[in-house]
């Protein structure tokens, strides 16, 4: 096999999907273990639900005018003749979680978090896959537009952990069942005169779910939808007492944020709050994270009616933006020679792993210069010499390789000598 080995095409990894690898994954970890951290901070505990679910949880969920459900979902009938989906996004999930086993009653918060991967058939990009990764929170049962300003608070949080900067905080309100068939009918008024200038598709929304038009990429649609009358027109009174106390709530936290009546979603379930983060490192793909309240979702699934508010962040694109720097743990190698030495290091080995030193013998027989190259081009911060004479005696040499220092002495010793470094 060549250095420039590739898989056959046909075994190569799908368009839009992609690997993870060792250099890159610890900083997915410090984001799991951080997001994990700040949320219990919080009072979220994780809810894990299956990766794909019936197709229809979805269509009725995430929406069946939304174009995630249109045209992104991977869809298929399984073997016993049932339509099935991969997730395409996690919040439909967890209210039929909390629906299928009463979660409601058991008087614990329902503040859920989870992380893990989604589908959606977009045309890849950067910052746009099709296998790609949430870090979802949702909050049930909790109306007040407080607890909307808490998780824009807590995602902030989070952020500056990260060192995530340059971003903008945008919100808006889509109001409600009683405001929005206001605001649709004048938005199809409008979309009506300038049909025209619209994609098919939006023409299509224009009849079907006109506030849909703003979910539109296409540039000349986005120009039309800017001349389109603003929700903020159309609240009703709770809508827009919702959305004024969102606003000062969020001025109590010291969150900056710029009103966007555009910001209506690309999913059909919100009610009154909507929010993104967006930020100017990531080109076109420019939301890190979103969410917003959806009232109706929990009652419209049979449950029972309790309000949910919530948000999911791109894991991919959280990184890109951010500054992680993975801690860096400190190498032990161990270096044997002949047999015996190899059995004795074995030992060695899960004495030093055992007392929490990350411990790594190869097992490849090696002159002692071949050892100490090795160890070299791995970046091991020690190399613990196992050879006859030290099998003997009990004492074994122990090198540090950034000074050249050599320190000699039995396992207990050098096990104090490595904790303290
Ligand atoms: P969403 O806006 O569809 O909302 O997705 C949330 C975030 O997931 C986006 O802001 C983006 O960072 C990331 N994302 C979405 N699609 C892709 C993709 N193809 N490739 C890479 N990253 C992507 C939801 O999914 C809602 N469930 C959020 C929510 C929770 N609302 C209430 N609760």
């Amino acid at each position: 096999m060549s250095d420039d080995a590739s898989p056959r095409k046909e075994l190569a990894a799908i368009k839009g999907t992609r690997d993870i690898l060792p250099g890159e994954v610890e900083k997915w970890q410090v984001l799991e273990a951080t997001a994990r951290a700040t949320f219990e901070r919080y009072g979220f505990r994780e809810l894990r639900a299956p990766v794909f679910e019936a197709t229809e949880l979805f269509e009725k969920g995430t929406g069946a005018t939304s174009d995630v459900v249109t045209k992104e979902m991977y869809t298929f009938t399984d073997k016993g003749g049932r339509s099935l989906t991969l997730r395409p996004e996690y919040t439909p999930s967890v209210v039929r979680a909390i629906i299928e086993h009463r979660l409601d009653l058991e008087g614990a918060p329902m503040r859920y978090y989870f992380m893990g991967p989604m589908f959606r058939y977009d045309k890849p990009q950067k910052g746009r896959y099709r296998q790609f990764h949430q870090i979802d929170i949702e909050v049930f049962g909790e109306k007040d537009a407080a607890v909307d300003a808490e998780i824009i608070e807590m995602a902030h949080a989070l952020l500056g952990k990260l060192g995530v900067t340059g971003i903008e905080t945008l919100v808006n309100s889509v109001g409600c069942r009683a405001c929005r068939p206001a605001y649709s009918e004048a938005l199809r008024k409008a979309a009506g005169l300038r049909k025209a200038e619209l994609c098919a598709d939006c023409q299509r929304k224009a009849e079907t779910n006109p506030l849909r038009i703003f979910d539109c990429k296409v540039e000349a649609c986005q120009e039309v939808a800017k001349s389109f009358p603003s929700i903020q027109d159309y609240l009703c009174a709770e809508c827009r007492d919702h959305f004024a106390k969102l606003k000062a709530c969020l001025d109590v936290l010291k969150i900056a944020f710029k009103v966007e009546p555009r910001l209506v979603r690309g999913l059909d379930y919100y009610t009154k709050t909507t929010f993104e983060i967006v930020t100017s490192h990531l080109g076109a793909q420019n939301a890190i994270l979103g969410g917003g309240r959806y009232d109706d979702m929990m009652k419209d699934f049979g449950g029972p009616d309790i309000c949910g508010t919530g948000f999911a962040m791109g894991m991919e694109r959280v990184l890109s933006a951010s500054e992680v720097v993975p801690p860096k743990t400190k190498l032990l190698y161990l270096a044997y020679l002949g047999e015996e030495a190899k059995k004795a290091g074995l030992g060695l080995a899960a004495f030093f792993r055992v007392n929490g030193i990350e411990c790594l013998v190869e097992y490849k027989d090696r002159g002692m210069k071949a050892h100490f190259g090795r160890a070299n081009k791995l970046g091991a911060a020690w190399v613990l010499i196992v050879g006859d004479n030290e099998l003997q005696s009990g004492r074994f040499g122990l090198k540090d390789m950034a000074t050249g220092r050599q320190l000699d002495g039995p396992r207990e010793e050098l096990l104090s000598f490595l904790l303290q470094s």
